[in-house]
């Protein structure tokens, strides 16, 4: 069933639980985020997010239409997230292709633009029904990413400047530098719970912790207790999925349909969802 993020968020955040959303790139991440979600029997968030748009030509239109069709069929209650949109025409896009929630990423910015272009994506947000997370204290390991500087890799949220960065901006949650770091293959990050707890007992709205997949099982589970929320894992499902690929093509050098890689790809993609679905429960 296709329902809204805030109402997967709300719930998890009331129940002192937190949620994963997951990231699509191509129609076999969302079917198996679907058929994770199901053997697992929790609900999940399908993220797309702005580089996956750019890898589909710039087009939003066929990829959400196929995350939406997968999420509608499903058993598992999914919600539609456009993810780190930088891209003030890719969010006004988002209402009209099925997405309750974007995150608008203007973490790159100084302070003061940041807040003052978050604030005018969470407006245009609240107009068309969705909700709006945004970034304070830069996560740090996405492609593009520049030179060192007050949010870089290893920086931290403080909590009263992000108690003030919510009330300027009027965001519906929070994405905090609390210790991950995008795009890590080896699950070897450590989070500072010390901190979630200040930030989750300050900030009146959700915490979203960004690039969870490089942190271990044991470690995500304690930073949902401490009080993270939204889950995001991207990462750990490409290394299931590309690895399952090499597997079969290093034993097959006669193999051409694409069908005799993905199914596997795609399962293997769907175990990683199941158990990570469980860790951010
Ligand atoms: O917004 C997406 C996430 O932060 C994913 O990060 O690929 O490092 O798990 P990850
Ligand atoms: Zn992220």
């Amino acid at each position: 069933a296709l329902v809204t993020t805030g109402e997967l968020v709300s719930e998890a955040a009331e129940a002192g639980r937190g949620v994963a959303a997951f990231n699509v790139i191509t129609l076999e991440h969302a079917e198996a985020i679907a058929a994770g979600a199901e053997a697992a029997g929790l609900p999940a968030i399908l993220q797309i997010s702005q580089n996956a748009v750019k890898y589909h030509g710039g087009r939003l239109g066929p990829i959400a239409a196929a995350s939406a069709a997968v999420a509608r069929d499903s058993s598992a209650r999914l919600s539609l997230h456009l993810d780190h949109v930088e891209d003030e025409a890719l969010l006004h896009a988002a209402p009209e292709h099925g997405f309750s929630s974007a995150m608008f990423d203007a973490s790159k910015l100084a302070y003061a633009d940041n807040v003052a272009a978050t604030a005018e994506a969470a407006a245009f947000a609240h107009r068309h029904g969705m909700w709006l997370e945004a970034e304070l204290g830069r996560v740090g390991g996405k492609e593009g990413d520049g030179p060192a500087d007050a949010h870089a890799p290893g920086a931290r949220t403080d909590p009263d400047e992000a108690v003030a960065y919510v009330a300027a901006t009027g965001v519906d949650a929070l994405a905090v530098a609390v210790g991950s770091s995008h795009a890590m293959t080896s699950r070897s990050a450590s989070l500072d719970h010390e901190l979630i707890a200040r930030l989750a007992a300050a900030v009146p709205v959700p915490l979203v912790l960004h690039g969870s997949s490089g942190v271990p099982d044991e470690v995500l589970a304690a930073g949902v207790r401490a009080g993270m929320v939204k889950i995001n894992i991207g990462t750990a499902l490409n290394v299931a999925f590309t690895g399952a690929v090499r597997g079969v093509l290093d034993g097959d050098a006669g193999l051409v349909d694409p069908r005799k890689y993905l199914k596997p790809a795609r399962a293997a993609t769907a175990d990683v969802i199941a158990h990570l679905a469980k860790v951010a429960h």
